[in-house]
C-alpha cells in the first residue's frame, strides 16, 4: 500500500513560520449607493481555514470581521440599484458603451493595485495555495480585460444598420435591470467578479452578495468599485443567504439572477421571485465530472491528469473530476499508480513551496466527507492509499476508493473534496449507462487514443454534457471558450463573450424605409442626440 509521507498526523507540527496575520482591520464594511457603510449590527469573525500548532494548542487566526447585513439593509441595496436603473433611464445604463469601458478600465488599474493583499486572503481565507490564488486574481485581470475587448468587437458588429424587406434597423444590445450576482466560496474573487463584470459592463445595475468564505478578500476592493462607478451600479453587500436574499428577490425588482452554486439553492431562489418568469437566470450547478480511462490510456499521461483533476484546490471545483471508471483490464495498474501519486503530494501551507494539499475552505466538509468514505467501505470499497481519508481539523488526507458500486452515495453525489472514487467497468455501456442516469452535465475526460472506440464515445458523450476533454482534465478555461453544463449543471453559458450576450438583451430600433425616416435616422445621428442609436466605431 502506497504509504503517506505526509500523514495527516505531521500536520500537528505545523507551526506559523512567522508569516505575518494578514489582518484586515477594516472588514466590516460593505457597498451600498455609492456609499462605504460601516456594519453597526452583528459582525461575524472570520477565522482563517488555517490552523497552527502553538505549544500544543491548535490555533485558528481571525482575520478580521465581516457584516451580517440584515433584511432593511439588503433592501437598500436593491432600492440603491433600483435608482441607478432608474426605470433603464439611469444614468449607466443609458451610457454609452465606451463610458462603460472607460469606467472598467479604470476599476481594473485600481484592482491590480491590490493584487498582493487579495492573494494573500485567498490563501488565508479559503486555503488555496499559493500558485493558484496568483492564478485566480491574475485570471480574474485577464477575464476583465478579454471581456472588454469582446464587447469592442460586439459593439462593432452592432454599429451598422440593417436594411431589410423596407425596414432600416440597428440592432444592438441593452441590460435588462437590476441583478442579482452571487458567487461561490472556491473562487471567491474569479467567479465573484465572471458575473459582476459583464453583469455591469452591460448596464446593468448590480447587488452582489459575497460568498460564505472569502469574504474579507473583497473588502480592498470597495473604494474602487465605489470610485469608479455612478453610485448604485455595484452594491456590495455581506451577510446570510437564508436572510437578506428571499427579501431582495420577494420585491420582485430583480431581472436577472446570476448564481454559481448548488442546484438546491438555486431552485429555491427562483421560487422568491413574484413573476419567476421575468426573473432570468444564469447558473453554473453542481456537476460530477467522471474520468473514463479506455484500455489503451497512456498511463503516464492519465495518472497526472487524473490527480490534478481530482485534486486541485482540494477537489474543491465545481469542474473536478469526481468519479474515475477504469476499463477493468487496467483498474489495478490505475488504482495503485494514483495511490502512489496521490501520497506524493505535499500537504501543509498554502504559500510553502509545492504543497498542493492544503486544510479545506469550509471546516464541516471533512466531516461530510468521511461519512461517504465510511459509508463506502462499509459497502465493500477500500481506502487503497494508506493514510486516505485521514483527518485533522478541517484538513483531509486524499483518499482513493474502490471499487465503488451503485448503491455507495460516493457513486451519485457531488463530494466537493479530496476523495477519489473509482469505479471498474467491463463495457462502456455501463459508463453511457451512469452518464445518461446523473443527473448531472457539465463535462466529462475521456483518456485513450483508438479512434474507433473514442470517435462514437464523443458522440454518445456529447449529448450528456457540455464538453468532452481528451486524455487532458475537465476544467473551465480558457475563460473564452464556452463554460456550461447540461440538465441539473447549469442554466446559461458563461464565457467572456457569451456572458456579455447573457447579461442582455437585444433590442433594435427600426423604421420603414421612407425617405423622411431616412433623414430623421441620419439626423439623430448626426445630431448625436442617443447613445443607442448611433455608429460611433469602438477601436
Ligand atoms: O468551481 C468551478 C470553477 O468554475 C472551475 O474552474 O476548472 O478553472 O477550476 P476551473
Amino acid at each position: 500500500m502506497p504509504t503517506a509521507p505526509t500523514s495527516p498526523t505531521n500536520l500537528l507540527n505545523w507551526q506559523s513560520d512567522g508569516r505575518a496575520v494578514p489582518t484586515v482591520a477594516d472588514g466590516n464594511r460593505y457597498l451600498i449607493g455609492g456609499e462605504i457603510r460601516e456594519w453597526k449590527g452583528l459582525a461575524s469573525e472570520v477565522k482563517s481555514c488555517l490552523f497552527f500548532n502553538q505549544n500544543g494548542v491548535i490555533v485558528r487566526p481571525t482575520l478580521g470581521y465581516a457584516p451580517v447585513l440584515d433584511a432593511n439593509e439588503a433592501l437598500e441595496a436593491l432600492h440603491a440599484a433600483q435608482k441607478a436603473w432608474d426605470n433603464g433611464q439611469g444614468e449607466w445604463p443609458t451610457s454609452t458603451v465606451a463610458e462603460r469601458i472607460a469606467a472598467v478600465e479604470a476599476f481594473v488599474v485600481r484592482m491590480k493595485a491590490v493584487r498582493e493583499t487579495v492573494v494573500e486572503l485567498i490563501m488565508w481565507e479559503i486555503g488555496k495555495n499559493l500558485a493558484d490564488a496568483q492564478k485566480e486574481f491574475d485570471r480574474t485581470v485577464q477575464y476583465i480585460e478579454d471581456t472588454i475587448v469582446s464587447l469592442k468587437e460586439l459593439d462593432r458588429k452592432n454599429s451598422g444598420f440593417t436594411v431589410e424587406k423596407g425596414f432600416l434597423a440597428q440592432i444592438r444590445r441593452s441590460p435588462f435591470g437590476p441583478t442579482l450576482c452571487m458567487g461561490p466560496y472556491n473562487y471567491p474573487l474569479n467567479e465573484t467578479f465572471t458575473t459582476l463584470i459583464p453583469a455591469i459592463i452591460m448596464g446593468n445595475p448590480v447587488i452582489s452578495k459575497l460568498p460564505r468564505f472569502g469574504q474579507l478578500l473583497n473588502t480592498p476592493l470597495l473604494e474602487a468599485f465605489r470610485d469608479c462607478f455612478p453610485a448604485g451600479v455595484v452594491n456590495i453587500i455581506n451577510g446570510k443567504g437564508s436572510e437578506i436574499i428571499p427579501p431582495i428577490l420577494q420585491q420582485g425588482g430583480v431581472e436577472l439572477l446570476a448564481f454559481i452554486g448548488g442546484s438546491k439553492t438555486a431552485d429555491q431562489l427562483k421560487t422568491y421571485h413574484p413573476k419567476p418568469h421575468r426573473l432570468k437566470s444564469i447558473l453554473s450547478l453542481d456537476a460530477k465530472n467522471l474520468a473514463v480511462v479506455l484500455p489503451d490510456a497512456d498511463i503516464k499521461v492519465t495518472i497526472p491528469q487524473l490527480v490534478a483533476g481530482a485534486l486541485g484546490f482540494n477537489g474543491q471545483r465545481c469542474t473536478a473530476l469526481k468519479i474515475i471508471f477504469v476499463h477493468r483490464s487496467r483498474v489495478d495498474e490505475v488504482v495503485n499508480a494514483l495511490s502512489v501519486a496521490v501520497n506524493n503530494l505535499q500537504g501543509g501551507l498554502p504559500w510553502t513551496k509545492g504543497v498542493s494539499l492544503t486544510p479545506l475552505a469550509d471546516l464541516n466538509a471533512a466531516k461530510w466527507l468521511r461519512e461517504l468514505i465510511d459509508e463506502a467501505v462499509l459497502m465493500g470499497a477500500k481506502v487503497m492509499n494508506e493514510g486516505g481519508g485521514d483527518v485533522i481539523e478541517n484538513f483531509m488526507h486524499p483518499a482513493v476508493v474502490y471499487p465503488v458500486t451503485s448503491e455507495m452515495r460516493l457513486h451519485e453525489v457531488e463530494q466537493f473534496g479530496p476523495v477519489i472514487p473509482v469505479r471498474a467497468y467491463d463495457d462502456i455501456a455501463e459508463v453511457m449507462e451512469y452518464a445518461v442516469e446523473t443527473q448531472f452535465g457539465q463535462q466529462v475526460s475521456l483518456f485513450g487514443y483508438d479512434p474507433k472506440v473514442l470517435g462514437p464515445l464523443i458522440d454518445a458523450m456529447v449529448n450528456q454534457v457540455s464538453r468532452v476533454n481528451l486524455n487532458v482534465q475537465c476544467q473551465r478555461g480558457p475563460d473564452t471558450f464556452p463554460f456550461t453544463g447540461r440538465k441539473a449543471s447549469a442554466e446559461g453559458t458563461l464565457s467572456v463573450s457569451d456572458a456579455l450576450k447573457r447579461f442582455s438583451i437585444r433590442t433594435l430600433v427600426a423604421t420603414d424605409y421612407s425617405e423622411a425616416n431616412r433623414d430623421l435616422v441620419n439626423d439623430i445621428i448626426a445630431a448625436r442626440s442617443s447613445n443607442f442609436l448611433t455608429t460611433d466605431f469602438l477601436f
